[in-house]
């Protein structure tokens, strides 16, 4: 698993006590706040454009949210959140930080206390620009205190009923929480245990399914191109975020009236206004049918 762990991270340094594996992303990142310890109160900082569960965990912790819209504004601003997630590549719009970005924001979280979780399930999938990691020595400089990295194998391995990921980093960090999820009854299984162990070993289907999601992803892109639509962000992940040129307020409607269901980026948040998420993960034969149904206009 560590060896997995130093491929997709170009983590060094990284020992089978800073990985815990956890059933599903989404369990952790609903139960994260309260299982680090924040209390009513404490400020969690959340991406403005983002996966809703985020704010789930921290209506379940009783905390407060704050949004940014990029980390360098975060790091501009007053707020002193006892923990910023992070999402990059980001559900649902794509962007990507840079190394820079994300070093700076995890400098700036140090100096304020603040805990950086970081949502890397998509990080296998950069398209112009490749994700990095917050285990990567780049972006922690030799130092991983406060500092916890959430993997999926339902992303990395397309293995989504599995319930498979693992957060790694700060060692007594995931000392506490395999503490405290052990007496929720939140261990891994055995048999799970087993096809995460079998998956993370294998590099070789999580490159054929990245060549998959590349085949969808040029496809769909140039059929929404040609179809008067404009691709914003979408520089990695599974999701390409797309606007009408034409600034027709609702593209969602628009695709509805064609037969072809996106995700209305207006819920997410006001800045998604304008938008829909398209999906990668549609099987070859419903791209297609997308393909078709936008050249019939
Ligand atoms: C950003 C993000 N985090 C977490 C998850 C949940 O992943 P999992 O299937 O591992 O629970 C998703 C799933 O869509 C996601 O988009």
């Amino acid at each position: 698993m560590v060896g997995w762990l130093t491929r997709v991270a170009g983590a060094s340094g990284v020992t089978e006590e800073m990985v815990l594996p956890v059933l599903g992303a989404k369990e952790f990142v609903a139960g994260a706040p309260l299982q680090l310890g924040l209390a009513p109160g404490d400020v969690v900082a959340v991406p403005e454009l983002a996966y809703p569960t985020y704010g789930v965990g921290v209506a379940l912790a009783g905390c407060t949210v704050t949004t940014y819209a990029t980390p360098r504004d975060l790091v501009r601003s007053d707020a002193r959140p006892a923990l910023v997630w992070l999402n990059s590549p980001s559900n649902p719009d794509g962007a990507v930080w840079s190394p820079e970005e994300t070093a700076e924001l995890v400098a700036w979280a140090r100096s304020a206390g603040t805990l950086v979780v970081s949502d890397e399930c998509y990080l296998e999938f950069g398209w112009e620009d490749q994700p990095v990691s917050v285990l990567d020595p780049r972006v922690h400089g030799g130092d991983l205190t406060g500092l916890l990295a959430v993997h999926s194998e339902s992303k990395r391995s397309n293995a989504a009923g599995y319930r498979l990921a693992t957060v790694s980093g700060d060692a007594a960090l995931v000392r506490e929480l395999l503490d405290i999820r052990r007496n929720v009854g939140l261990i891994m299984p055995t048999p799970q245990q087993r096809v995460l162990t079998a998956l993370v070993a294998d590099d070789e289907h999580v490159r054929r399914q990245r060549e998959v999601y590349a085949r969808r992803r040029a496809l769909l892109r140039g059929a929404l191109e040609g179809a008067g639509f404009v691709i914003a962000r979408s520089t990695g992940g599974l999701y390409l975020w797309a606007a009408l040129a034409d600034g027709t307020p609702d593209p969602a409607a628009h695709l509805a009236a064609r037969g072809i269901l996106a995700v209305p980026g207006r819920p997410t948040a006001p800045r998604g206004r304008g938008f829909v998420r398209v999906a990668l993960t549609v099987n070859d034969r419903d791209v297609q049918r997308v393909v078709d149904r936008l050249a019939e206009g």
